[in-house]
């Protein structure tokens, strides 16, 4: 891994994947499942749509979350997606120094600068590997994903947890953590969460990203910082309501078919792209591939030509160019992919 230094080439933080989308394009490019809503949870977000007269309260869905956590309530926060939550990090500590490990979603990084926090970067090497030494000791704030996006790689859990130091603060983003089957290296259910913060979304799993929400778990003092700055009234109650949907046993069942349908595809995509001697990310558990060959490098702007929206990943920091992300999806847009590439100029198909 290596230190990189406050403003050193910063790339577009703010690129997110629905910048890709236009009229037309296959959409590949966005981590959100295009699954309907479940009858359980469509009918929980229409039944509190009945009653939008009603200011929103959080309480059952806080002790809704610290349940299913085997948490204290004093040690959630729920959010307006897991982006708010990086915006309450970011405001509500007192700013210090802050170490962005990446490749990484760039939102925490995004927030941390709005709040003026001088950020620097340790980027992981080729194999995208946490290494916990590489982060200075002084650092007080430190952000990881896990599993990580773009890059699809699990850490493991004594990686982040040697993160930890006296006065540090430790941001686990876990948007993607709920699709890895049995979730063992999720730090939710540490019996000490002292310095420790952890994200999670319901926007991807669920296709929920328009309704916004997501939740924090952690250091009761980190969350109580949280609180202290987040906008009264920030969650919605559909949101509200989804959320406690999402935490029930039909949702549990609902999510591991899904996790078994996206590994199912995931490994279709990476034996194709294998084959056709494309570079790809260790082991993504995720639902998306991080990927690139060594002789296609325009591909992203080839397949947008050719109707297809994949997230160029060059935007991330610590990615070149040439690196693209692709969405997990079902196996016929996978199959259409499949075939542009080989349909495209440049075809290296062996
Ligand atoms: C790794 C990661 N964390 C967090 C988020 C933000 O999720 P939310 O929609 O809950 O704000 C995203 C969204 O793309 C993401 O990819």
């Amino acid at each position: 891994m290596s230190l990189t230094g406050p403003n050193l080439g910063i790339p577009d933080l703010a690129h997110h994947g629905d910048a890709e989308l236009a009229p037309g394009l296959l959409d590949l490019a966005v981590n959100v499942r295009p699954d309907p809503l479940p009858d359980w949870l469509a009918g929980a977000i229409a039944e509190a749509c009945t009653e939008l007269a009603t200011y929103p309260d959080s309480s059952v869905a806080t002790e809704a979350v610290a349940r299913f956590h085997g948490r204290d309530a004093a040690e959630v926060l729920i959010t307006a997606g897991a982006a708010e939550a990086f915006t309450l990090i970011a405001q509500g500590l007192p700013r210090g120094r802050a170490v962005v490990i990446h490749p990484q979603f760039t939102e925490p990084e995004a927030a941390l600068r709005a709040a003026r926090w001088p950020v620097e970067r340790v980027i992981c090497d080729a194999d995208f590997a946490l290494d916990p030494s590489a982060v200075p000791d002084a650092t007080t704030l430190v952000s990881v994903g896990n599993p990580t996006n773009p890059t699809g790689v699990l850490h493991p859990r004594d990686a982040i947890l040697a993160l930890r130091r006296p006065g540090r603060t430790v941001l686990v983003d876990e948007a993607f953590m709920d699709v890895v089957p049995g979730e063992p290296e999720s730090i939710t259910g540490l019996a000490d969460l002292t310095g420790l913060v952890i994200t999670r979304s319901l926007t991807k799993t669920w296709g929920l990203a328009g309704l916004r929400i997501g939740y924090a778990v952690g250091d009761p003092a980190v969350i109580a910082a949280m609180a202290a700055v987040q906008p009264h009234w920030s969650v919605s109650s559909p949101a509200l309501a989804a959320l406690i949907a999402c935490l029930s046993p039909a949702a549990g069942a609902e999510v591991e078919r899904r996790t078994a349908v996206i590994e199912h595809d995931r490994a279709f995509l990476q034996r194709e792209f294998a084959q056709r001697g494309f570079d790809l990310t260790p082991a993504s558990v995720g639902p998306f591939l991080l990927t690139r060959h060594p002789d296609r490098p325009n591909l992203h702007a080839e397949l947008r030509a050719a109707g297809i929206a994949v997230r160029r990943a060059d935007t991330f920091p610590g990615l070149g160019p040439g690196w693209i992300r692709i969405a997990v999806r079902d196996r016929a847009s996978l199959t259409q992919l499949i075939g542009t590439v080989d349909g495209l100029a440049g075809n290296t198909h062996t």
